[in-house]
C-alpha cells in the first residue's frame, strides 16, 4: 500500500476556529462589562487554538498587536471568538482573532476588537519547530497575508528596540 504524501501547507480554514461562551458575573467590573483582562485571555487561547491546529507543535506568544476595545459587552450576553492563521514563517506564525458580543435575546452582534498574535514554535527541549506553509487560495487571504507581512517587520523593529534600550 503506497504512503500518503505529508502536506506541504495547509489553508487557513483547516485551523479556523470558533469560541464562544456567556459572559459571567465572575468575569466582569463594578458597572457588569467583562474585564479587558478577561478579553484579552481569551483572545491570547484563540489565537493558540488555531496557531496549534496549524503547527501541531508547542507554542509561544511573542507579540500581541496593539489592542482596542470598540464596545463594552455585558453580563449575560455571549462573546465569541474567531480566530485563523494568517501568516507563516520559518519558526513563527501570525493568527488573527476578531472578538463579537452577541445578545441572546436578541441575537444583535457587533464587533468589539480585532488584534493580531505571533507565536513561536518550540518543543519541550526549546528548540524552534518548522511551521507547515500557509496555503492561500482567496484574494482575501493573500491580502491578509500581505498585511501580515508588514506588520511583522513593524513587531521586529519594535523589538529590536524595546532589546537595545533594555540592555
Ligand atoms: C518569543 C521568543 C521565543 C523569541 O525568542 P528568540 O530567541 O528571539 O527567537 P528566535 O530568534 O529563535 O526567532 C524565532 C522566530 O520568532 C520571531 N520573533 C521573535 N520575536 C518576535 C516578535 N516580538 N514579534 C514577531 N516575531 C518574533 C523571529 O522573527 C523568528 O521568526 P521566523 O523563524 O519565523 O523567521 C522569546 O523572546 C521568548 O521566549 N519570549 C517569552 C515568550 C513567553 O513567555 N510568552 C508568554 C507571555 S509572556
Amino acid at each position: 500500500m503506497s504512503v500518503p504524501p505529508v502536506p506541504q501547507g495547509k489553508r487557513p480554514a483547516e485551523s479556523a476556529t470558533e469560541m464562544v461562551q456567556v459572559v459571567l458575573p465572575n468575569d466582569a467590573n463594578p458597572l457588569g462589562f467583562i474585564l479587558g483582562g478577561t478579553v484579552m485571555h481569551l483572545i491570547d487561547i484563540a489565537a493558540a487554538i488555531a496557531c496549534h491546529r496549524h503547527t501541531r507543535s508547542l507554542l509561544v506568544t511573542a507579540a500581541v498587536d496593539g489592542l482596542q476595545f470598540l464596545h463594552p459587552i455585558k453580563v449575560g450576553d455571549l462573546i465569541i471568538l474567531r480566530s485563523r492563521v494568517t501568516a507563516t514563517w520559518s519558526t513563527s506564525l501570525e493568527a488573527e482573532v476578531e472578538v463579537f458580543s452577541e445578545e441572546i435575546l436578541t441575537g444583535q452582534r457587533r464587533m468589539t476588537s480585532r488584534a493580531y498574535l505571533t507565536f513561536v514554535t518550540t518543543d519541550r527541549d526549546g528548540k524552534r519547530v518548522d511551521v507547515p506553509g500557509l496555503i492561500l487560495e482567496t484574494a482575501e487571504e493573500k491580502a491578509k497575508a500581505d498585511a501580515a507581512n508588514v506588520r511583522r517587520a513593524e513587531r521586529l523593529k519594535a523589538r529590536r528596540e524595546l532589546e537595545s534600550r533594555s540592555s
